[in-house]
């Protein structure tokens, strides 16, 4: 990273030099740090659609291209040869791992799947109809009152037993979320199975049966995972770093994350997608739909299309595309009703000139939703799975920001509120 090149900003007859940050890709950063002491103003942008709010050597998109890249690796060549725990070490330590370090970094994970086991007792005073995503933000909050061995962020290894507890109890703790929502029995992890593996067991399975894990089922699971395990700034990982910048836990932080990826807009799109196809129902009634997406006074969203910042498509929706045919193909689910609607809404949108124009493309909980639906999942568990897959970007997001700056996330702001003004007395109001 270079710093050569300097912006000028002139302001009431002053000018300023703003020093230039050239990033190893993407575009220039203006370094407008000093600008408020120099010339006594901020800077205006709700939504970050403009601002760089950290350095990050962890994940790169480029959404003109449509690339996606954990640590340089493009994710269409991971999804096709890695694994979601292979990932879960690239994006945590910066390089593929090798075999040793893998078997190492796999006993690691497998040996803290198990949630303590007072955890039972804490998940039986949430409602059985609560939302598990209610449940997990509670859950995972609380890791930090069963855990206090690894609350030191200052201590690297705190925060690497932190980290591997994370990783490997979430999977466990939304398998809980929804035994419980479902009222039957909490499944322990089984630790000779995969990751994704381990997961669908501990969802499916029951006392009373064997269940065997469908390895096509157990792949697409995997995909969902490591499609979903990074993606730079977004809400949530913002949410984290700003969480984590005041000195506050790791797992406080994460729970800090799932409740912002809960929000239709973010992760809980994917389940808000299935719901609207759900909706819609028939093919025929898809003209409807698109007309009220189209109205802006109808408030009326498309879920599933559309992304901040892939313009061209979105990478993670192509590989989850192929994912939703191998497991549809495998269930011989063709006829279903909302996969019908899923297809001809995509037909339509893609072909529509206020789509086109927009640069909506489907993003990938247009097609998780499908996936998952099909494999039996609830709508209500698909933002649980995107958060257990995203568990793993938090956590090295976080881990960079820890290691980097100790500055606290603050904001300013464009005040727009009354001027200073004197109390009145509630008798002569
Ligand atoms: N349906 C209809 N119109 C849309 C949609 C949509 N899904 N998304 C954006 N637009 C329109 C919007 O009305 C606006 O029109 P105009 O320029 O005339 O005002 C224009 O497109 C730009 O929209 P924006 O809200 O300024 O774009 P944004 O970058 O702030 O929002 C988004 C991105 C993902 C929040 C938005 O596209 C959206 O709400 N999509 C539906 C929810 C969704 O699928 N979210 C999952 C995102 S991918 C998973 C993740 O990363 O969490």
């Amino acid at each position: 990273m270079s710093a050569d090149k300097t912006a000028k900003l002139s302001l009431n007859g002053k000018s300023y030099d703003l020093p230039m940050m050239s990033p190893v890709m993407g575009p220039d950063v203006v370094d407008i740090r000093k600008l408020y002491d120099e010339a006594d103003v901020f800077t205006y942008d709700p939504g970050f659609t403009s601002t760089a709010s950290c350095k990050s050597a962890i994940t790169y998109i480029d959404g003109d291209k449509g690339e996606l890249l954990y640590r340089g690796y493009p994710i269409e060549q991971l999804a096709a040869e890695s694994t979601h725990l292979e990932v879960c070490y690239l994006l945590l330590y910066g390089e593929l791992p090798t075999k040793d370090q893998m078997d190492d970094f796999k006993t690691r994970i497998t040996r803290h799947t198990m949630v303590h086991e007072q955890m039972h007792y804490f998940f039986r005073g949430f409602r059985r109809d609560s939302h598990p995503m209610a449940t997990m933000v509670g859950v995972v909050g609380a890791m930090s009152a069963f855990y206090h061995d690894s609350l030191d962020i200052t201590d690297p290894w705190q925060r690497e037993v932190a980290a591997m507890r994370m990783i490997a109890k979430l999977p466990t703790i939304a398998a809980m979320a929804y035994k419980y929502s479902v009222g039957q029995p909490f499944v322990y992890p089984k630790n000779s199975l995969s990751y994704a593996g381990n997961f669908l067991h501990m969802c499916f399975a029951v006392p009373t049966e064997d269940y065997v894990v469908n390895p096509v089922l157990e792949k697409a699971m995997d995909r969902i995972m490591m499609l979903h395990a990074d993606h730079e700034q977004n809400a949530s990982t913002s949410t984290v770093r700003l969480a984590g910048s005041s000195g506050a836990n790791p797992f406080a932080c994460i729970a800090a994350g799932i409740a912002c990826l809960w929000g239709p807009a973010h992760g809980g799109a994917n389940q808000a997608c299935l719901e609207m196809l759900r909706e819609i129902g028939t093919v025929d009634r898809i003209p409807e739909y698109i007309a009220k997406a189209k109205d802006k006074n109808s408030g009326f969203r498309l879920m599933g299309f559309g992304h901040r910042v892939y313009k061209n498509f979105d990478p993670r929706a192509t590989v989850m595309k192929e994912s939703a045919d191998e497991v549809l193909d495998l269930l011989g689910i063709h006829k279903n009703p909302t996969l019908q609607v899923a297809k001809e809404l995509e037909r339509i949108a893609l072909s529509d000139e206020y789509f086109i124009s927009k640069k909506l493309y489907p993003n990938v909980d247009f097609y998780s939703g499908i996936i998952l639906d099909a494999m039996g999942f609830s709508t209500s568990m698909f933002t649980p799975i995107f958060a257990i897959s995203r568990t793993v970007g938090w956590i090295s997001q976080w881990k960079e920001m820890i290691g980097e700056n100790g500055k606290i996330g603050r904001p300013r702001q464009l005040y727009v509120g009354p001027k200073k003004r004197d109390y009145v007395d509630l008798r002569h109001r």
